[in-house]
């Protein structure tokens, strides 16, 4: 399934981040954002190791981070 321009697409990377493609804004609990500077196309951790919260660094590589999580339909 691919996005089209409207649609924010979120994709869970093997043992990485989530990607998150299309016109997002990200946002803390007070409703405050963080700068996402524009781009169209930014990641968010999954491991909980980032030292830039909520944005992945790539820490997730070097502990080892391991994600088991898939889509499964209802008919698996
Ligand atoms: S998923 Fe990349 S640092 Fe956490």
């Amino acid at each position: 399934m691919s996005a089209s321009k409207s649609d924010v697409m979120i994709t869970a990377l093997e043992n990485g981040p989530y990607l998150v493609a299309g016109p997002a804004r990200v946002a803390d609990p007070d409703g405050e954002q963080w700068d996402t500077g524009g781009r169209a196309t930014f990641a968010l951790c999954r491991c909980g190791a980032s030292q830039n919260k909520p944005f992945c660094d790539g820490t997730h590589s070097q502990i080892g981070f391991a994600a088991a999580e898939r889509a499964v339909s209802e008919a698996d």
